[in-house]
């Protein structure tokens, strides 16, 4: 069922956006449930650790980019619990990470 509804969801929201849409959003959420038991995954600092980057300092790398999250993502680090992100997954988490980003020069 649940899965249905997310098809559904997914179906929805290709058509709204187009098939190449990332859906930050979405993204979001999937990093509060899956990446913020080690990742500050929000601008405010709720929490910080030195050993895990926040998604705010990896969204300023300029190293940081939809390909290079992709790649880094479609395997598993830092003794995450193994899941695997689909790869719409990977591109909502993706897409909301960058869309962390500051204006260029700050
Ligand atoms: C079990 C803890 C843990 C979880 C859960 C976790 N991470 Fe990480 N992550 C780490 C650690 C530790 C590092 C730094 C060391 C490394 O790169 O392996 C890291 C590094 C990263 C980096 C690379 C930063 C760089 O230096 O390039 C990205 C991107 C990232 N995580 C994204 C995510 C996303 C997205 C999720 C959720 C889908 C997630 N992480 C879940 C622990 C975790």
């Amino acid at each position: 069922m649940r899965v249905l509804f997310g098809l559904l969801v997914a179906c929805v929201s290709l058509a709204v956006h187009g098939a190449a849409a990332q859906d930050a959003g979405e993204g979001e959420r999937i990093a509060r449930q899956w990446c913020g038991n080690c990742h500050q995954v929000a601008r405010d600092p709720v929490r910080a650790s030195d050993a895990v980057p926040s998604f705010p300092a990896i969204a300023q790398m300029p190293s940081t980019t939809q390909m290079s999250l992709a790649a880094f993502l479609s395997s598993s680090h830092g003794q995450m619990p193994d899941y695997a992100l689909t790869r719409s997954e990977i591109r909502d988490v993706s897409a909301y990470i960058l869309s962390l980003r500051d204006r260029p020069g700050r």
